[in-house]
């Protein structure tokens, strides 16, 4: 089966729609977004069909300014029974044949039940850096938070505000993630570029005093959303901002016919995955973040 660039975005939904079909898991908000190349700094992907018209496998390389300095993110996926014939192989060399010259390392994120796709990650060179839990809430009861003396809940999609600078300086102190450290930055430029076209981003921005103190930021698709970040200030934590500014966000999401939220939190970080117990979030999958060195 021959290998050819796909054509993006004309191929995109039949892209998501073969790569959900394969794994039903995969949150189909986060890869319509990483097939969109006007968010990326340089974006390729390839296909295989099998006879003319079914796809058999698809592979994407992505660069982007919320990947870490010289990581592109790469996937590989092939159909179910076409598997062991070579074609995730044929797939992941076409990625490799065209890699920008800033590329040094590659990042990809496979599902931990997936033992076999583990192995292959692995015999390809990927290695384990984080475990990461992706759970998912209902959003038909979500309300909002009860009046706090000080505290405002302000709706933010398009991420401009009088006072840019404070916001950004607060978005990049809250940022003591376990992703942080792995070079995931994210700033508010690329956080407003998340969202591919036919996608909508939807946030809140909680001040005290009316300064900025937290910020949660979703992409929604459909009736389903995606929570990409919430952070909190370091100077006013311990108030319980960071459930107060979740449920503003999910209460916000609802009154715009967002039914279903997903988020994504390392495995080790508690504190906001207490905050996602308490808001109802379940376990829905668990993902492991691997890197390898540029071949
Ligand atoms: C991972 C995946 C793409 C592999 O597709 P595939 O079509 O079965 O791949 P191939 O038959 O080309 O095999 C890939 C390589 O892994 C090797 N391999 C196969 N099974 C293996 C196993 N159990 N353990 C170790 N290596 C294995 C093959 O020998 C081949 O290596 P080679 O080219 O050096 O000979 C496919 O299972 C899939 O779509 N998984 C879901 C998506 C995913 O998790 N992708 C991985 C991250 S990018």
């Amino acid at each position: 089966m021959e290998v050819s660039p796909a054509q993006l975005p004309k191929d995109t939904s039949e892209i998501v729609d073969f790569v959900v079909a394969r794994i039903p898991e995969q949150d189909r908000t986060i890869l319509r977004s990483d097939l969109d190349g006007e968010s990326a700094r340089s974006l390729r992907a390839y296909v295989s069909y099998q006879r003319r018209d079914m796809l058999a496998g698809v592979s994407l390389v992505r660069t982007a300014s919320n990947l870490p300095d010289g990581a592109a993110y790469v996937m590989v996926c092939t159909r179910a029974d076409l598997g062991g014939r070579g074609l995730g192989s044929a797939l992941f060399a076409a990625v490799l044949s065209d890699l920008g010259e800033h590329v040094t390392r590659l990042v990809t994120c496979v599902l931990e039940d997936d033992h076999r796709s583990m192995s292959v990650a692995r015999h390809w060179g990927f290695q384990e850096m984080q475990s990461s839990v992706t759970t998912s809430v209902d959003l038909f009861g979500a309300r909002v938070p009860d009046p706090i003396a000080g505290v405002t809940f302000e709706e933010c999609a398009d991420l401009v505000f009088d006072d840019e600078e404070a916001v950004g300086t607060m978005l990049l102190a809250s940022q003591t993630n376990p992703e942080f450290d792995l070079g995931l930055v994210l700033e508010l430029s690329s956080l407003r570029e998340t969202p591919a076209p036919g996608q909508r981003p939807i946030a809140v921005l909680t001040r005290v005093g009316g300064r900025p103190a937290a910020l949660s930021f979703a992409v929604a698709d459909g009736d389903q959303m995606h929570v990409v970040y919430t952070g909190v200030d370091p100077g006013s934590r311990g108030r319980r901002l960071a459930l107060f500014t979740k449920q503003a966000l999910h209460a916000h999401a609802r009154e715009l016919g967002i039914r279903t939220a997903l988020t994504e939190n390392e495995e080790s970080n508690t504190g906001i995955r207490r905050v996602n117990d308490q808001l109802g979030y379940a376990r829905h999958s668990s993902w492991s973040w691997m890197m390898r060195p540029r071949p």
